[in-house]
């Protein structure tokens, strides 16, 4: 098991959350963060209010998915995620040593399907 963080534009949540849906990824969790990546927040607020630390609102999608379905959902949240442009977000990928469904006790790639 797999488990993604992608730190992205608040406005790609819902386009993301239907193509994960969509290719049978249901599962997630959605925290709202504040970051920063290479270029400091520039050109991403160029136009807006000048601040000595720049920190853009960002939300963190979490999913623990299969290693088969690892790489088709790093595609979809590229693909519905992005427009090509600085601050588009990045993804983070962890290994995953184990899941468990509290009621049911199940473990493992079973708990995460
Ligand atoms: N090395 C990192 N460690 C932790 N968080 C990061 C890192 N790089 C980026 N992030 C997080 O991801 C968000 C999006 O980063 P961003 O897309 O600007 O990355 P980038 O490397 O600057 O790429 P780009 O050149 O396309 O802008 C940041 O606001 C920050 O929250
Ligand atoms: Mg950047």
């Amino acid at each position: 098991m797999k488990k993604i963080e992608a730190i992205v534009k608040p406005s790609k949540l819902k386009a993301i959350q239907a193509g994960l849906i969509k290719i049978g990824i249901p599962c997630m969790t959605v925290v709202p963060v504040k970051g920063v990546g290479l270029q400091q927040g520039f050109p991403e607020i160029y136009r807006g209010t000048e601040k000595s630390i720049v920190l853009l609102s960002k939300v963190m999608i979490i999913c623990v998915v299969s290693d088969e379905n690892l790489e088709k959902c790093i595609d979809v949240i590229i693909e519905t995620g992005s427009e090509g442009k600085v601050g588009d977000g990045k993804i983070f990928v962890y290994d995953v040593l184990d899941a468990i469904r509290m009621r049911t006790r199940t473990r493992g790639d079973d708990a995460i399907r």
